[in-house]
C-alpha cells in the first residue's frame, strides 16, 4: 500500500475525527514530511482534507477520486487492480490475460500515459477522467461477442443517468456524447484462445471525462470533447468516480450475462443514437462518402442509404469513421 493510501485509510478509519500530523506520523511509522506529502497527493487526486489549527487533519470526502479499497468494496466479486497512473488499462488487462488469468478482472486508473483509442489513435487521459478496462472471459458466440461494445455503450449511459442524472447519446458505434460533445470512448480488443482458435477473452476499455478541465486536453480537442463536471468542485457530494465505475460495470454484467437470450438493450441503443435519421459522411481508406442513416439493426450494424448509389449498405464496426454532415442536417 502506498504512503498516500495508508494515510487515506487511516483518515477513513477514524471516521470524521481529527488527527494531528504528529499522531498520524507516529501511528503510521512515517515522518511528518511523508505525512505532509501524502496529504498533498490526496488533495491532488481530488480528496478534500481539511487542516484545522490545534485539531489536525480531517477527511471531508474522498470523491471524486478512486481507490483500491472503494472499488473493491463496491465490486466485491471482481478482481480489481487500481493505479494512480498507468500506460494503458487495456494493456494491463492483456498482460493479465497473457499471464494466464482466467477470471474476469477490472483495471482502473486515474490517469493514462499512453491511452489508446480506435484506429491506432491516442486517447488523451489526463487526471479528472476515469479510465478502466474489463477483462471479460467469454464462451459466447461470435455474434454475441461482437455486441459487447454496444452493450457497454448502453451500460455506461444508464450509469451516467443513475449516478449523475445526465442524459447521454450514443454515436455509432462506440462514443458517448453529452450536450453534443464526446464525453466517453470505448475500445474493445479481442484475445484469441490459441487452443480453439476463437475469441477466448475480450478487453473492454472505457475512458470517461468525469471532471476533466477543458484546458487539460490538447487545444485541437476543445471544440469536440466535454466532461460530465467542470472540475472537481462541480462534482456533487453524493457522486463519485467509484460509484460511476461500479454502476457501469454492474449494468454491463446485467446485459452481458443474458445477452444470448435478451437483446432488448439494442432498443435503448437505438433510442439514444444521435445518428439515426441524420445525414453523415463516412471516411474509410482516405475516401469520403455520404449518406443517410436509416437504422441500426439487431447486430448493431449501421444501415446507410448512400447518396451516390441510392442503395442501403450495411456497415459493421470496421474501419469507418463517421461524422454528421452539418450542411445537410441544418
Ligand atoms: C476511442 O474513443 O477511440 C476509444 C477510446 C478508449 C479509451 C479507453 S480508456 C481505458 C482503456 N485504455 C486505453 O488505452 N484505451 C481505453
Amino acid at each position: 500500500m502506498s504512503t498516500k493510501d495508508k494515510v487515506l485509510q487511516y483518515l477513513q478509519d477514524i471516521d470524521s475525527e481529527y488527527v494531528s500530523g504528529q499522531k498520524l506520523a507516529e501511528n503510521l511509522g512515517m515522518s511528518r514530511t511523508a505525512v505532509w506529502k501524502a496529504i498533498a497527493d490526496l488533495r491532488k487526486s481530488g480528496a478534500v482534507v481539511e487542516a484545522v489549527t490545534n485539531r489536525g487533519y480531517h477527511l471531508i470526502r474522498t470523491t471524486p477520486n478512486l481507490s483500491q479499497k472503494s472499488l473493491s468494496e463496491a465490486l466485491p466479486n471482481l478482481d480489481i487492480f487500481y493505479f494512480d497512473e498507468i500506460d494503458s488499462t487495456n494493456n494491463y488487462c492483456k498482460q493479465l490475460s497473457s499471464k494466464g488469468l482466467k477470471k474476469n478482472a477490472l483495471v482502473v486508473s486515474s490517469k493514462q500515459l499512453q491511452g489508446r483509442g480506435r484506429l491506432g489513435r491516442v486517447f488523451e487521459s489526463p487526471n479528472g477522467g476515469v479510465y478502466f478496462s474489463l477483462l471479460l472471459n467469454t464462451e459466447k458466440s461470435t455474434e454475441d461477442n461482437l455486441l459487447v461494445t454496444s452493450a457497454a455503450s448502453v451500460a455506461i449511459s444508464r450509469a451516467i443517468k443513475k449516478i449523475c442524472n445526465k442524459y447521454t447519446q450514443i454515436k455509432w458505434v462506440n462514443d458517448i456524447y453529452y450536450n453534443d460533445k464526446k464525453v466517453c470512448g470505448i475500445l474493445t480488443e479481442g484475445i484469441i484462445d490459441m487452443e480453439v482458435g476463437n475469441i477466448g477473452a475480450m478487453v473492454v476499455g472505457i475512458g470517461i471525462n468525469f471532471s476533466t478541465k477543458l484546458q487539460d486536453f490538447d487545444a485541437s480537442l476543445h471544440s469536440i470533447v466535454t466532461s460530465l463536471y467542470d472540475g472537481d468542485d462541480d462534482v456533487p457530494s453524493n457522486v463519485s468516480q467509484t460509484l460511476l465505475v461500479s454502476t457501469a460495470v454492474k449494468e454491463l454484467f446485467n446485459i452481458w450475462d443474458n445477452i444470448s437470450a435478451d437483446k432488448s438493450f439494442l432498443d435503448e441503443y437505438r433510442d439514444r443514437s444521435n445518428v439515426i435519421g441524420k445525414y453523415v459522411n463516412l471516411y474509410s481508406n482516405n475516401e469520403m462518402k455520404s449518406g443517410y442513416v436509416v437504422d441500426i439493426d439487431d447486430s448493431a450494424h449501421l444501415l446507410v442509404k448512400m447518396d451516390d448509389s441510392g442503395k442501403t449498405i450495411v456497415l459493421n464496426t470496421g474501419e469507418v469513421t463517421l461524422r454528421l454532415n452539418k450542411d445537410k442536417n441544418n
